[in-house]
């Protein structure tokens, strides 16, 4: 029902981690209602699909292996015809496959951390998204999201960033995601957050709450696309 496709040409923005937690969250809240969350892996180092076949992955995630430029477009409307939300966790370079993706996209979450490297990837992407809009005479939504940000400071160069972006209406989110030890592990260890062992890995419950802002952020812009 709704399609949201995470971008970024930057290698390691925070694209799989973000696609991950995203559909842990979304398969949590929509487990007892008996909704499907599709992700779709379209990167050749299916970062995504290994971390879904790992133990612990929400058994209300349908994982796409392997998707690529061929096969993408279809893979996201069959997705699309039994499942909630279709998630789209994307390689980090310009390519066919993302282009594709970006077309079908109801709402593409651009990956930044706070280095110029980033902010120039982030501005390639919004402009592939720019063509694509030209090309299929259709508005793209697309919004900035932050990653691996600080909890205790922002940086000067960050804030430099944000405010660039600012002065050219790019939509930014207003939650980032912290750089939390729990984002790391559940990709080492497979699973969802919530079964991290608090023990073992800090910050849990701060984690649990940034992934609830993010979620209820993309609902929130989901919810009023088009408005
Ligand atoms: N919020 C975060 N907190 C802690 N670590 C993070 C966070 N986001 C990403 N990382 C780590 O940064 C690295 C790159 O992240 P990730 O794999 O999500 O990026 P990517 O954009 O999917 O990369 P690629 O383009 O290679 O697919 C990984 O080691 C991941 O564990
Ligand atoms: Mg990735």
């Amino acid at each position: 029902m709704s399609i949201i496709v995470f971008a970024s040409s930057k290698g390691g923005a925070g694209k799989t981690t973000a696609a991950v937690i995203l559909a842990s969250e979304f398969a949590r809240q929509g487990n007892s209602k008996g909704m499907i969350i599709t992700l779709i892996d379209a990167d050749p180092n299916q970062h995504s699909a290994k971390w879904a076949l790992k133990k612990g992955c929400p058994q209300n995630i349908k994982i796409i292996e392997n998707s690529d430029e061929d096969s993408i477009i279809d893979d996201i409307e069959n997705a699309n015809q039994n499942s909630a939300f279709v998630i789209v966790d994307l390689e980090g370079t310009a390519s066919m496959s993302v282009a594709s993706a970006i077309s079908k996209a109801d709402l593409v979450i651009i990956l930044c951390q706070g280095s110029q490297d980033d902010a120039d990837e982030a501005i390639k992407t919004i402009k592939l998204i720019k063509r694509q809009e030209r090309l299929l005479a259709r508005e793209i939504s697309f919004s900035v999201l932050f990653t691996r940000t600080n909890p205790a400071i922002t940086p000067r160069t960050l804030t430099y960033i944000i405010n660039e972006f600012k002065k050219s209406d790019i939509e930014i989110f207003n939650c980032s995601l912290i750089d939390r030890e729990a984002f790391r592990a559940i990709r080492s260890f497979g699973g969802v957050i919530e079964n991290l062992d608090s023990k073992e890995v800090s910050g849990k419950d701060k984690a649990i709450a940034n992934v609830l802002a993010f979620t209820e952020e993309v609902k929130f812009k989901l919810l009023n696309l088009n408005k």
